[in-house]
This record gives structure tokens, sequence and C-alpha cells, in this order.
């Protein structure tokens, strides 16, 4: 497909992300915001007041894909909906001919990536997974610093919310788990750091608090899992920190090498402020503005990915390895029901 030097865009799933990610694609040049859609007409309202706000034109909206890719209104569409509901707008988008940028995960199951996959391969359009820790500069670093540290030998990787994420951001949180939500990120990333595979896991997870609140979704799920190469790696994720925490997220990542050893540490986020109320980090590394416009690893991965539209080069998160990831957390929740370890399949070539 040829590039598009002035790219039209659509989101479809106008809450908290598909809002961020309509603002940071605003802000990039050449790039348009031309279309929402929404399965319930306020949110998407909502979004291109504010856009028109921000002082662009303001998108036609919808409250079905279909009608909005009939439009032909858009090049390229960010699928922002919840976790389980990512296959369709990415098989339709490839089938209208557009690019297509799809939050994290990919896919909640094996088939919906393979068929979303297939479809933007048919295609020839651009798709790309939003995993935006690559993103993140001490990440990325990590990547160059791996390179002369020799052979892969162990990670760990913890990623916890607190308790507000399930229970009062996300209506959504019974059909997916802390896992599928936070490890995605951890599995992309020390998949991309070992340049290696996962070929089996096994899972456990403890269930309560939640379902004690009427969400059924595990409090905390962890993963162990064993790459092609022989590494080993424990992928730890958590619903139920309280809300005094200082950062809505706490993550660690360790990666161990024949020759050395990496820590990344997003705990206090670049930034501590403590006021009469508390004691806190505010979000930073991920999404932030700087002097008035978006920023940080999430503004920078979706701006990759409009550079890719534009020049017809290919994403550095490819479609095959978000996949992987999908296919490496199916694994574990097969693990989780089962209670043995699973081999994780492999992608069909
Ligand atoms: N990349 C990141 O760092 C990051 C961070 C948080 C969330 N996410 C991901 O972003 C996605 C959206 O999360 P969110 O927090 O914005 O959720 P949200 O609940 O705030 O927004 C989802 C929106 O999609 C709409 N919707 C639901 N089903 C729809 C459908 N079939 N068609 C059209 N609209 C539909 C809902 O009405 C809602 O407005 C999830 O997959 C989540 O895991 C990514």
């Amino acid at each position: 497909m040829l590039p598009t030097d002035h790219p039209r865009l659509g989101v479809i799933g106008t809450g908290l992300m598909g809002r961020a990610a309509a603002i940071a694609a605003g802000a990039h040049p050449g790039a348009t915001v031309t279309a929402l859609a929404n399965r319930t007409r306020p949110s998407a309202d909502s979004l291109a007041d504010a856009l028109v706000d921000d002082g662009h034109d303001r998108p036609e909206v919808f409250t079905r894909l279909d009608d909005l890719l009939a439009a032909g209104l858009v090049d390229a569409l960010i699928v922002a909906t919840p976790d389980d509901q990512h296959a369709d707008a990415v098989v339709a988008a490839a089938e209208a001919g557009v690019h297509v940028l799809v939050e994290k995960p990919f896919t909640t199951r094996v088939d919906d990536a393979d068929r979303a996959l297939d479809a933007v391969r048919r295609a020839g359009t651009l798709g790309m997974c939003l995993f935006n820790h690559r993103w993140v500069p001490a990440y990325a670093q990590a990547k160059e610093v791996a390179a002369g540290l020799g052979a892969p030998v162990l990670a760990y990787a913890r990623k916890n919310d607190t308790l507000h994420v399930p229970t009062e951001m996300l209506s959504w949180a019974g059909d997916t788990t802390c896992a599928w939500f936070l490890s995605s990120h951890d599995i992309d990333l020390v998949t991309w750091l070992f340049d290696d595979d996962v070929a089996e896991v096994v899972a456990s997870a403890r269930s309560g608090v939640l379902r004690g609140r009427g969400i059924d979704t595990p409090d905390a799920v962890q993963i162990q899992c064993r790459f092609d190469g022989g590494a080993v790696a424990t992928f730890e994720s958590c619903w139920v920190y309280p809300d005094t925490f200082p950062t809505m997220t706490d993550s660690f990542v360790e990666v161990v090498y024949e020759g050395g050893v990496i820590q990344l540490d997003r705990l206090a986020e670049n930034i501590t402020v403590a006021d009469h109320s508390a004691y806190r980090h505010p979000r930073n590394v991920l999404l932030r503005s700087l002097h008035g416009r978006p920023s940080g690893a999430y503004h920078d991965a979706i701006g990759h990915f409009l550079d890719c539209v534009q020049t017809g080069a290919p994403p550095l998160v490819t479609l095959e390895s978000s996949r992987h990831v999908t296919a490496v957390l199916a694994a574990a929740h097969e693990s989780l029901r089962t209670g043995g370890p699973v081999r994780v399949p492999s992608a069909v070539v």
C-alpha cells in the first residue's frame, strides 16, 4: 500500500484511551482526526467537542464502525475498545483498506488474533498493536544495552494496579483479567528484549476481593514461562493495591543475561509530589502534557505508527509478535483452568 502524506484518522472506542489517542494523534504533523465511533454517542460527541476546543476541525461522529468505514473518511483507524472487542474492528478496517493501530492486548483469543492478522496481511495495510512500553526511554535503552550482555537467563516483571482501576475506571473488568490488561505489556517487552518466544507456561491465580465486589476476575495472576532458548520468566499482575498507593501502577522489570542484569523500576514515575492531601507520583512516563502538548511513550508510539503510515515503513511492533503475546496469555489462562503446564501454540505460517 502506498504511503499517505496526510493521514485521515478514525478512532473507535472513545473512552479513556481513545480520548488520549485522538488527542495524541491530533498533535502529529500532517495527521487529522476525521471520524470517531463509540457504541454510545455522548462519549464520542464530547471527544469531538474537545478536539474542536484544541483547534481542530470537528470529526464526524458515528455509533457503528461499519458506517464510519463506509463514509470513506479515514486512511487509518485506532481501535480503543475493551480488551475482548478488538478483533472484529481490526478485520473490518483491513477489509476496508484502512491501516490499523489496535490497543493492547491485540486480542484475547488466539483464533481472533489469527483472523485479524490474516485480514491485515491479505489487505496489505499496516497494522500495529499499541505496546507503548517500547517507547519508554529506559526500556528502549535496555534493548540497546542488552545487545552486549549475551544470552538471556531470567526475567521478572511485576505490574500491579490500585483497586480503583478494576472497580471504578473499567466498567468491563469482569470481561478481562489483570494479566491481559497488565502483563500483556511486560510479555511484549521481555520477548522483545530477549528476542525469543515463550514455549511453555504454567500459571496460578488468587480470587476473592474483586469477586466480593461482584467483578468476576482474579485479584492476582502469576505466570511462569520457559522460553525456546531456555530462559525462564515470571510475570505477575494484581488489581487490588490500596488506592492510597502513591502511583496507580507499580511496575518493575528485571532482565538477567549471562553477562549482566538490567533493572527497570517505574514506581516513582520520575516525579514525587507531596501536598497536604497525599504523597504521590503523578503519571509521567507514559502520558503527560509537556508545555501544553501531549507527550510520553504513549504519544511517541502513536507518532511512530503515523510516521509509518506516512512513509510506508514497517512498524516496530509487528502483529506477529503481538499475536505471540496473545498466545502466551491464552496458554496462561488455559493453565489456570487445568492447573498444569500448557505449551504456547506457534503461529501458523
Ligand atoms: N496502551 C496502554 O497503555 C493502555 C492503557 C490502558 C488501557 N489500554 C487499553 O485500551 C483499551 C480501551 O481501554 P479504556 O481504558 O479506554 O476503556 P474505556 O472503557 O474507558 O473505553 C472503551 C470505550 O469503548 C466503547 N465500546 C465498547 N465496546 C464497543 C464496541 N463494540 N464498539 C464501539 N465502541 C465500544 C465504550 O463505550 C467506551 O467508550 C483496552 O483494550 C485497554 O486494555 C491501553
